[in-house]
């Protein structure tokens, strides 16, 4: 680590160049410094400014200066088709003539629903939200409404939305491995959930004993099958199977948020791949082809509780869900354009598989090459590089990161000409763009190495993909 001065220094200098190449965004930045806090609606704003959009298409993205970009972030990976899709932007169009919000049904819907229970294993029913973080809401309330217990494990590291009982342990992590702390990380979270969480480990069979030890009082384990926000890390198959044996064993339910994961991963998402069912799914991002939207699904016991019955004047669902723009048509335009394309035309998915082989395998060369010390974690279309001494099992082994190189590395590939986001490909990106991206990775590790800020081996260094 350079000393605090030069490391400022470095930030500013870079940070200035940002300003230079987007002086429109810079502009904008400043007027929304007035009007929302610290001048955005995100918990995280890149520094120092966020990209102001002008247009998207395909695998790229314009900013209001001029400025295109390589697209690895996706709409926040929803746009598995890359952005403005024609299936996607038509059925938009279409659906803008009929009407864009009704409080009745819709046949699409019911369409989008079938899709969804064809695909996902273990779902016989599903029940649509506006949002990854009330389908995860929803999923805790569904299973503490069915076992009658009071808590809920998750696994450090993970991200499941703004949602109050799950904002723990995603970013300050501590504590044995058996019996990892529950830290609150956002301020204002109510004492009750922080009495009803449990945080387990990713990746590490201690996780298995905490659940058969707090078995009794729990009512669910909640896990993304690969983490996504803490840097693309996959499960082990085996801790995936390890935690739906040691749910199975003591009557919780398994809850996977595939927020993420649904229909980027495969056909049947990250529970087909992987050949371990939940309970109950949560999905998001790709079943609305960039629309607001969530939903959560399962076994059809289960999710009946959220309606209520047909008979009886005043009947009430068991469990609270719904919303005014909940399965708005919209939504189900877009989404259902998304996956009829994805699963009906064939290839996109080995396609998405061959192109994220491709990102990881060329970035795993360049490390080897310049000898930098680097890893590239992911799964299909899922990417994402750690400056790391050991290649990352676990959000833990992130703790080793080259912090300041880190920040850096994102703004350099910014100026390169490349928004990293978690680390996505889409079906628009080409051969062509996955060498772009890992070209200017390759000019913003040599100005990392340049500045003195990466540790470099003789030998070369680099996980294998
Ligand atoms: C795994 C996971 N779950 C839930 C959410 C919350 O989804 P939303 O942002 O749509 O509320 C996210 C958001 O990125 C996520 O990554």
């Amino acid at each position: 680590m350079p000393p605090e001065g030069r490391a400022a220094e470095l930030l500013e200098s870079a940070y200035q160049e940002l300003r230079k190449a987007r002086p429109q965004g810079a502009a904008h930045y400043e007027r929304a410094c007035k009007v929302l806090p610290r001048g955005t609606t995100r918990a995280r704003y890149w520094e120092p400014m966020p990209i102001y959009v002008e247009r998207a298409e395909g695998a790229y993205l314009q900013d209001v200066d001029g400025n295109r970009y390589i697209d690895c972030n996706l709409g926040q990976g929803a746009l598995v088709l890359g952005n403005s899709h024609p299936a996607v932007v038509g059925a938009l169009r279409s659906q803008l003539s009929r009407g864009t919000h009704f409080g009745p049904a819709t046949e699409q819907a019911v369409a989008l629903a079938e899709t969804i229970v064809t695909a996902v294993p273990g779902a016989e029913r599903v029940s649509f939200t506006n949002s990854g973080t009330e389908a995860t809401l929803a999923a805790l309330r569904l299973a503490r409404a069915v076992t009658g217990r009071r808590k809920v494990a998750k696994v450090e590291g993970a991200w499941h939305g703004a949602n109050e009982y799950l904002l723990f342990s995603f970013t300050t992590l501590s504590g044995p491995l058996g019996r990892v702390d529950a830290n609150v990380d956002s301020a204002g979270v109510s004492h009750g959930a922080i009495a009803d969480v449990v945080v387990l480990p990713f990746n590490d069979e201690a996780a298995l004993s905490r659940i058969r030890e707090e078995g009794p009082e729990l009512a669910c384990v909640i896990v993304e099958p690969v983490l996504g926000g803490a840097g693309c890390i996959p499960a082990s198959p085996d801790y995936l199977k390890g935690l739906r044996q040691a749910c199975d064993e003591v009557g919780a339910l398994l809850v996977f948020d595939e927020v993420v994961t649904g229909f980027r991963l495969g056909p049947h998402s990250a529970a087909g791949r992987y050949g371990v069912a939940a309970d109950v799914t949560t999905l998001g991002k790709a079943i609305g082809g960039g629309q607001p939207v969530g939903a959560v699904c399962g076994r059809a016991d289960l999710m009946e509780l959220l309606v209520a019955p047909r008979t009886g004047v005043g009947s009430r669902a068991v469990v609270g869900a719904g919303g005014t723009f909940a399965c708005n048509p919209m939504t189900v335009a877009a989404g259902r354009a998304q996956l009829s394309e994805l699963l009906s035309v064939p290839g996109h998915y080995e396609r998405l598989e061959v192109l994220g082989d491709r990102m990881r395998r060329g970035l795993t060369e360049l490390f080897a090459r310049r000898g930098t010390q680097a890893h590239v974690t992911g799964l299909g279309s899922m990417f994402r590089v750690h400056l790391t001494p050991t290649r990352p099992e676990s959000p833990r082994d992130l703790v080793m990161a080259n912090g300041l190189a880190t920040h850096l590395l994102r703004v350099y590939l910014e100026l390169e000409g490349v928004l990293r986001g978690m680390g996505f490909v889409s079906t628009a990106h080409t051969e062509d763009d996955v060498d772009r991206v890992v070209a200017a990775y390759d000019a913003a590790l040599g100005r990392l190495e340049s500045e003195g800020l990466l540790e470099t081996s003789r030998e070369p260094v680099g996980s294998t993909p």
